[in-house]
């Protein structure tokens, strides 16, 4: 396979620029950007054609990339299925990705991956409390450590965190944490990796949630809006589901929008969608999307099923194998908006949308902002104490975009954007960032290994 080759060729390079034969992150991989609706690779679009990789399900909570035997082991079926995205969701931050993250990108494999953990996220029961500088550590800390992988497609701020109309009082802290991890990258000159929010599939305020994410100052706007679609039962159709219905209600929409869930299970899979997602009666206003998802788990959604290490095909990973293969890319630019943009906030309309329209949002917890001049230190990883109630919270509210707590070493000044964020991306493939990479891995090896996760920020 050419595969091997080049990546030998890789190695060899790497190894001989840096003296040291340590991993360091792919320099030879194009990062993905952000253009009006749309993502691009180079000059191309890019549709994401992906699965949500969750080997354990949703109750194991499990880091699946941290693993490069099983990561490699997967990937072979990843490549047979014609992938160019996986989705992660949570990753332990005290551990190394260099080998997996490396492998998948010698196999053409991006990475969309949710910052957050069950101990280490926004608490839609009580999201005040959880959103402090304990909790902005841990994800900050993942971004430190996935930012140097040019094949780090996205970063999600949250997940499903509004899950029906009350629980969208929440939806200015995943606002807050999205606007304050574009910020961390801006301050710490790292790529602009795109940083967006993946919504539950709640028809009673998904186009709510959708504005309300793109409204306001580029600083505090995402880069993208995803959502999980169940509603397309094989056998259906582009009308049949509702998918019609959905391209006209974002038609206009100025941030790329894919699929972070998809495939009804009711019924048989055909995936009788993929050939609408990638034609252009869709690409106008989707960029693709990831099916739900790799391994088999008690919800039945599996492609494969893994035991003792073994991993054999199901039904469903034929289906969607040939899915795939029958549907190439729309040529040409597939009909996205080039313009994109912000647009205005949505009225609160409770109890569906029990927002404020005047886009009030808390400010960064005050001592989150020394992370922003020395980095985040340490991720404290899935053995951490937990940041739901700990250390200090937001004191109160702001509507200029910054999130800036007024100690005065916030760096926001270089905001501007989503247009931005595409002129730092691609200004990031020049930035040499892969000769820091292995001395910053080896430190953060050391130091852990001596003091322990999580002793730091305690
Ligand atoms: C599209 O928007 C209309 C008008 O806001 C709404 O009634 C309808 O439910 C939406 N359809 C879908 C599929 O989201
Ligand atoms: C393109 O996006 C802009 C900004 O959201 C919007 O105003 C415009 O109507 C869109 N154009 C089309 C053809 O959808
Ligand atoms: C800030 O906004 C949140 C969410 O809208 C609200 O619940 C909270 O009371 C506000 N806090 C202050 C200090 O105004």
């Amino acid at each position: 396979m050419k595969g091997s080759t080049i990546a030998t060729a890789l190695t060899l390079s790497a190894s001989s620029v840096l003296a040291a034969p340590n991993l360091a992150a792919r320099d030879d991989v194009t990062a993905i950007t952000v253009k009006g609706n749309a993502f691009f690779k180079g000059n191309e679009r890019f549709y994401m054609r992906g699965v949500d990789y969750q080997p354990g399900g949703s109750s194991d909570l499990a880091d699946p990339i941290a693993d490069a035997d099983s990561c490699k082991r997967d990937i072979e079926k990843f490549t047979d299925l014609g992938l160019n995205t996986i989705r992660v969701y949570s990753v332990d931050n005290s551990k190394d990705h260099d080998e997996c993250m490396n492998a998948l990108a010698d196999a053409g494999i991006y990475l969309v991956l949710d910052v957050n953990t069950p101990d280490y996220s926004i608490n839609r029961e009580n999201p005040a409390p959880s959103y402090n500088d304990v909790y902005l550590q841990y994800v900050f800390a993942t971004v430190d450590k996935f930012a140097k992988y040019k094949n780090t497609l996205a970063f999600f701020s949250g997940n499903e965190v509004i899950n029906d109309g009350p629980s969208s009082v929440t939806a200015p802290y995943v606002k807050a944490v999205t606007r304050d991890l574009r910020a961390y990258m801006r301050a710490r000159d790292y790529r602009q990796i795109p940083v967006g929010y993946s919504a539950a599939d709640v028809d009673t305020n998904r186009l709510e949630m959708a504005e309300y994410m793109n409204c306001g100052t580029d600083e505090e706007r995402s880069d993208f809006f995803a959502f999980n679609d169940y509603s397309w039962c094989s056998p259906s159709s582009f009308e049949t589901s509702g998918w019609d219905q959905k391209v006209k209600n974002f038609t206009g929409y100025g941030l790329p929008l894919f699929l972070s869930e998809f495939g009804c299970n009711t019924n048989t899979r055909d995936f009788g969608e993929v050939a609408s997602l990638y034609s252009t009666e869709m690409t106008g206003v989707y960029s693709g999307g990831l099916v739900y998802e790799y391994s088999q788990e008690p919800s039945d959604y599996g492609l494969v099923q893994i035991k003792n290490g073994q991993v054999t095909d199901l039904d469903d990973f034929d289906a969607l194998k040939s899915a795939f293969s029958k549907t190439d890319d729309p040529s040409g630019d597939g009909g996205y908006n080039k313009t994109g943009g912000a647009n205005p906030c949505p009225a609160r309309n409770s109890p569906n949308w029990d927002v404020d329209s005047n886009d009030d949002l808390p400010v960064m917890p005050a001592p989150a902002q020394e992370y922003f001049d020395n980095g985040a230190g340490d991720g404290p990883g899935f053995s951490g104490p937990g940041s739901q109630n700990a250390g200090t919270q937001s004191t109160s509210n702001t509507t200029s975009g910054s999130g800036d707590s007024g100690t005065g070493t916030s760096s926001s000044s270089s905001a501007s954007g989503s247009s931005d964020t595409t002129e730092d991306s691609a200004a990031g493939l020049r930035i040499p960032s892969l000769t820091m990479a292995p001395a910053f891995v080896g430190l953060v090896t050391i130091v852990s290994s001596m003091v322990g996760a999580g002793v730091i920020f305690i």
